[in-house]
């Protein structure tokens, strides 16, 4: 495994990817970070990158729209089983204090601040399933679809 360092706002991480095809990319909770239309730029990226007959699955939380109700009620569902738990308790900032008091990560954890200090977006992008696959077929994908949902948690993929 290599990990590369790139951030998918500029369009230049593709290079910084050594391949120039892969045969899969799967991406979890990541996109919601970016805007709209760099989600769809970074799908046109990815149909060059990705080789005939490759495929790329994108999980992340996508809103039952069609459900509006079933969606609170999921919802609230997800709320109450957090109850007492020490997620419940925990915010991610407190999370990420404690993990800059960790010898072992402190460093990470001054880099993930500089970066949010850069003015990165805090308003997130989190269309419905649909939204991917039309981006993804836009994009040059031959096949798109949603392969797996649990609530609103979804993993749509898409065939190069
Ligand atoms: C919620 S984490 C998910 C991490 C991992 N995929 C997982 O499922 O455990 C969101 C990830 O998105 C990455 N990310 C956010 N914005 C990014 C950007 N502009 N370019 C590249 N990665 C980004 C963060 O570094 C972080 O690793």
């Amino acid at each position: 495994m290599r990990v590369v360092d790139a951030d998918l706002r500029d369009p230049a991480w593709v290079d910084a990817v050594p391949e120039r095809q892969v045969d899969a990319v799967l991406t979890a909770t990541a996109l919601h970070w970016l805007p709209e239309q760099t989600v769809q730029r970074v799908y046109k990226e990815l149909a060059c990158l990705v080789r005939p007959g490759g495929v790329v699955a994108h999980a992340e939380q996508m809103p039952l729209v069609g459900l509006p109700r079933l969606g609170v009620g999921l919802a609230d569902v997800e709320r109450k089983r957090r109850v007492g738990t020490r997620a419940d308790r925990v915010s991610w900032d407190m999370w990420w204090e404690e993990a800059g008091r960790d010898p072992a990560l402190r460093s990470a954890a001054v880099q993930r601040q500089a970066v949010f200090e850069s003015g990165y977006p805090t308003e997130e992008f989190s269309p419905p399933a649909d939204w991917h696959v039309d981006a993804l077929l836009a994009a040059g994908f031959a096949e798109a679809d949603v392969v797996w949902r649990s609530g609103t948690g979804a993993v749509v993929a898409a065939v190069r």
